[in-house]
């Protein structure tokens, strides 16, 4: 066994080389939207009752439209009370006092997924961002 450490370090780098590409997938795995629903607001309801204004699904698809009918309802029409078709539930119709009450952070929920898909919603030009805290 003359030059046995030789092929011991030759064996360390190849495996090292080999793990490179699992730990550049294991990076792109976790950098897949991940948004938060841990808010304090959403915890405070019964596990039951941690809802959106309409089901998740729905939302997922279709939270643009829901928050553009929802402009136009207040705003046009001065409709200010929404009636939740998936719960017969009422929301004040309001991007910052309902959506963002619930969703207060903004960061890890609503960007988290904006980021990743290349969509920058121009609402915060005048709609107030929800204050973070610092955890
Ligand atoms: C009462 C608190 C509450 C309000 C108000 C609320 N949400 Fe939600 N939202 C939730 C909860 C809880 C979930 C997760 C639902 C589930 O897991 O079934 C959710 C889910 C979502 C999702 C899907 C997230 C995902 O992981 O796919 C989107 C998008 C969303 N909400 C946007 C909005 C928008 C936009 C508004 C305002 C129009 C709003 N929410 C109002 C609590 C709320
Ligand atoms: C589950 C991922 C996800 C979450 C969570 C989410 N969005 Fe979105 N949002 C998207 C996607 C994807 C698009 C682009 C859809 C398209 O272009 O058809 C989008 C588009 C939008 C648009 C339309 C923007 C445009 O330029 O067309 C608005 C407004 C918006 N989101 C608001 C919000 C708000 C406010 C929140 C947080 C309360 C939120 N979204 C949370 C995925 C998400
Ligand atoms: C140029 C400024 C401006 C921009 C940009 C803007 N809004 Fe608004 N928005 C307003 C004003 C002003 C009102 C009326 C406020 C009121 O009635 O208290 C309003 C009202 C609303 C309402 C109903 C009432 C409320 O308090 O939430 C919703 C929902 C809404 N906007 C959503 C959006 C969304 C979603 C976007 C981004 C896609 C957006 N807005 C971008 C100015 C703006």
């Amino acid at each position: 066994m003359y030059d046995g450490w030789k092929i011991i370090i030759g064996i360390v780098i190849f495996l090292g080389l080999l793990t490179v590409p699992f730990f550049f997938a294991g990076e792109k795995a976790t950098a897949k939207p991940d948004p938060k629903l841990d808010t304090p607001e959403i915890m405070k309801l019964p596990e039951a009752e941690r809802k959106c204004v309409e089901s998740k699904d729905y939302m997922k698809r279709e939270h643009m439209k829901v928050l553009n009918d929802w402009r136009d309802w207040a705003v046009r029409d001065g409709n200010t009370i929404y009636t939740s078709a998936a719960t017969g539930e009422q929301y004040d119709i309001s991007l910052q006092n309902t959506c963002m009450k619930c969703h207060s952070n903004k960061k890890e929920f609503c960007d988290e997924c904006h980021n990743y898909t290349a969509v920058n919603p121009y609402c915060w030009d005048c709609h107030i961002e929800p204050k973070e805290e610092e955890i």
